[in-house]
């Protein structure tokens, strides 16, 4: 029979190229009035909607989007799902926010039911913000992973997530007691989850402060005996936290090294915050095919430092690089709150980003940070159906805003800047609707 086919309509807006290589002119590709039609959960063709209303099946039905802008939908390379209910918790610096906020947390979620519960949260509210695809830490229980991925599965959704390894420096409650349980318990994960529907497994050892070099060394075998799963982790968040890696491990060079020998360096390992780094380091990730993800409202709200994407995108050796929200340490999960926060570090460290700059971290640069380019991040035929519908006049400030608004790229950094859930007019998985707004969240006053 016909495949089933669905199309929207709306000004299509992605990325063929690198805004940080090329030109933001020359990377931004966008359909005033275009078409985006959608068979079997892939993106079919995508085109202006006066030229490809006539290949339409019969029968498909278009929706119309009229005035908003339709994106990939976002990608977060790096957030705790485990964290949602300490977002915004005040005081110290990250190894003492661990300690006092993030542990006794993580603790609960050796119940089943608080993971499930939490886990059904978290799809929710990344969905309303316009996040399609995200790479997740949960805890050291294997049941909060299951939680995890019985969500996103049951929603179609391209989620890598992977259960927390730590064996040292932490409540015992929440340490996995012996590495090579971790790594068995990891192994068995990646049978009942990996390629399931869209799920893809992360081997998650938290940061090299919480592992063992053994539970690093099963870290990377795993990875090795394990095609196509992810590696995420910490790098270089924290002063303080980098010179208890010194301490820790005083045979190897520098943090990067500390992963590297073991394995864990590679196209698929995402290292979140990458602060403080030198160029030996910049120059290993590069070598590699690693990624990274600027996570600026945690880096602030932690007071861990600046990233610099200058740094990170230097020519002679650019580094994948998405922006991640980082909750429980980030303030939201909002990419468009997240681009603000990384438009303001930017230019802290004197490297505004444009509009085109900001929205490629946040579709197709945590796509490629990730190793899934070609899969999600992109509108281009052949891409998985993952879309956001942007609304420029979701606010009364937004509409005044973007009302004169002469480019997309300067809608694109009014969204980025005033944008967040309500601007989300809708968001699809796999060509269908996963979520869709309220029709008026900043209704004129009569
Ligand atoms: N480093 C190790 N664990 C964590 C965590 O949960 N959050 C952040 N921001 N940094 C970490
Ligand atoms: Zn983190």
């Amino acid at each position: 029979g016909c495949p089933t086919e669905t199309a929207v309509r709306g000004t299509l807006v992605w990325f063929s190229d690198d805004p940080f290589l090329t030109s933001s002119e020359h990377a931004l590709e966008y359909i005033e009035d275009g078409l985006l039609i959608v068979r079997d959960g892939r993106i079919h063709a995508i085109g202006p909607y006066t030229e490809l209303a006539d290949s339409l099946a019969t029968g498909t039905t278009v929706v119309h989007h009229r005035d908003k802008l339709v994106l990939p939908g976002f990608v977060d390379p790096h957030v705790h799902y485990v964290q949602t209910r300490i977002i915004g918790a005040y005081g110290n610096q990250l190894l003492d926010w661990l300690q006092n906020h993030v542990y006794p947390e993580e603790v609960r979620f050796a119940d089943p039911a608080y993971a499930r519960r939490h886990a059904s949260l978290f799809c929710d509210q990344i969905l309303r913000n316009g996040t399609t695809t995200a790479l997740v830490n949960c805890a050291t229980f294997p049941d909060s992973v299951d939680a995890l991925f019985e969500e996103t599965t049951r929603r179609g959704m391209r989620v890598a997530a992977g259960k927390v390894l730590m064996d040292r420096n932490a409540r015992q409650d929440l340490l996995d007691p012996d590495p090579q349980q971790a790594y068995e318990e990891s192994a068995a994960l990646i049978r009942r989850w990996h390629g399931v529907g869209r799920s893809l497994y992360a081997i998650t050892p938290r940061f090299a402060v919480a592992c063992t070099d053994e539970m690093l060394r099963l870290a990377g075998k795993l990875w090795a005996e394990s095609p196509g799963t992810l590696v995420q982790t910490h790098l270089a968040e924290n002063t303080d936290e980098i010179e208890e890696v010194r301490r820790l491990f005083p045979d190897r060079e520098d943090y990067v090294d500390v992963y590297e020998h073991h394995g864990l360096l590679g196209r698929g390992a995402v290292f979140a915050h990458a602060v403080h780094l030198d160029e030996r380091q910049w120059r290993r990730l590069a070598a590699t095919g690693s990624g990274v993800a600027h996570c600026p409202t945690s880096n602030l709200f932690l007071g861990s430092g600046l990233f610099s994407v200058r740094e990170a995108k230097r020519h002679r050796r650019p580094v994948r690089t998405g922006l991640g929200t980082d909750v429980g340490a980030g303030t939201g999960l909002s990419l468009p709150q997240t681009m603000n926060e990384a438009y303001k570090v930017g230019q802290l460290g004197g490297h505004p980003m444009d509009g085109t700059k900001l929205f490629h971290l946040a579709t197709l640069g945590g796509a490629e940070a990730m190793g899934l380019d070609g899969r999600v991040g992109s509108l281009a035929p052949g891409h998985e159906a993952d879309f956001v519908v942007l609304d420029p006049t979701a606010t009364r400030l937004l509409s005044a805003r973007t009302a004169e608004s002469e480019s997309v790229d300067d809608v694109l950094f009014a969204l980025a800047l005033l944008g967040d859930d309500r601007a989300v007019a809708a968001t699809y998985v796999e060509g269908r609707l996963a979520h869709e707004r309220s029709p008026c969240p900043d209704p004129k006053p009569e």
